[in-house]
């Protein structure tokens, strides 16, 4: 049987669409009624604000626990801040205003326990990486210690060259294996097919989807698309969440006893595997 990890890190170009893909993954992995952290881990864009603009203010910054002189697992789930409507989903990252400069310098060993706990407190962990993570060591940690990379390019010139300027350290010194490519962004016309060929190869490709820049402009992303060219998009989401963590339709999963064990609570299930 194939054995799949709970972590998923997403990195690649900017612009390419990793953050709305990140928003797109946890909603479906919440709609299957399993748990998942989203963590922003962009300190040079602070994502929830944006991803949750009518909140109230977001008491504890993905910073904070990264420079935290300790860290528990309780620290963490008290700084999940859970989406509305989305209650098996909660998000992790850097509050509005603030830079890399708010804090002291993140260690290696800091990064590390954070995400070792983390890979414990929920059932799936999407990783939302910065495109410029030579600067962040949290980025260059997540890829590390992720079970899976999603390198996101964009299908022009200036995704190319971020890609051959990126495409060593984004291979770093982890198993080629655990990468996944895919274009992000693609809008109809675009020489996809070359692009891909510069970037290895390509296993998932995500169109451009008015809906879906509206829904982010709007920060409605959490919420479901209707729009004629929505299905495509949500295909490859249900293609890589199979690639990437094993997750099927319940239809393809009939059977599996695993499924059946499942126990909703409310606001927020949070699964803790114990030891870590
Ligand atoms: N598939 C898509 N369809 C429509 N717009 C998209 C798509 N992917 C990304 N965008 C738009 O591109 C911009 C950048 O997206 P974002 O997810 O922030 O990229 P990244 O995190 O890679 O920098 C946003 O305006 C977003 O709405
Ligand atoms: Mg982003």
């Amino acid at each position: 049987m194939e054995q799949h990890g709970n972590m998923l890190a997403i990195a690649g170009s900017p612009g390419s669409g990793k953050t709305t893909l990140a928003v797109k993954l946890a909603a479906e992995i919440a709609g299957k009624r399993k748990n998942v952290i989203l963590v922003c881990g962009d300190p040079f864009v602070p994502s929830i604000p944006f991803l949750l603009p009518m909140e109230g203010e977001q008491e504890v910054s993905l910073g904070a626990l990264l420079t935290a002189p300790a860290l528990t697992q309780d620290q963490i789930l008290r700084a999940c801040v859970p989406v509305p409507g989305c209650e098996y989903a909660s998000l992790l990252g850097y509050k509005l205003g603030e830079n890399l400069m708010s804090y002291p310098k993140v260690t290696r060993e800091r990064a590390v326990e954070f995400l070792v706990c983390l890979r414990h407190l929920a059932d799936y962990v999407i990783l939302d990486l910065t495109s410029v993570f030579e600067a962040d060591v949290f980025s260059i940690l997540a890829m590390e210690m992720a079970d899976r990379v999603l390198r996101v390019g964009t299908s022009n010139l200036r995704g190319i060259s971020y890609y051959r300027s990126h495409a060593g350290m984004l291979e770093g010194r982890a198993d080629r294996g655990k990468y996944l490519n895919a274009i992000g962004n693609y809008k109809a016309g675009q020489e996809w097919e070359s692009v891909a060929g510069q970037y290895g190869g390509a296993a998932f490709l995500f169109p451009y989807v008015a809906e879906l820049e509206k829904q982010y402009d709007e920060g409605r992303l959490w919420e479901a698309m209707i729009s004629r060219e929505a299905p495509q998009f949500e295909k490859e989401v249900k293609k890589l969440l199979a690639e990437a963590f094993g997750l099927r339709e319940a239809r393809q999963s009939a059977g599996n006893p695993e499924k059946k064990k499942l126990v909703v609570r409310s606001p927020f299930v949070w699964k803790n595997k114990g030891e870590f």
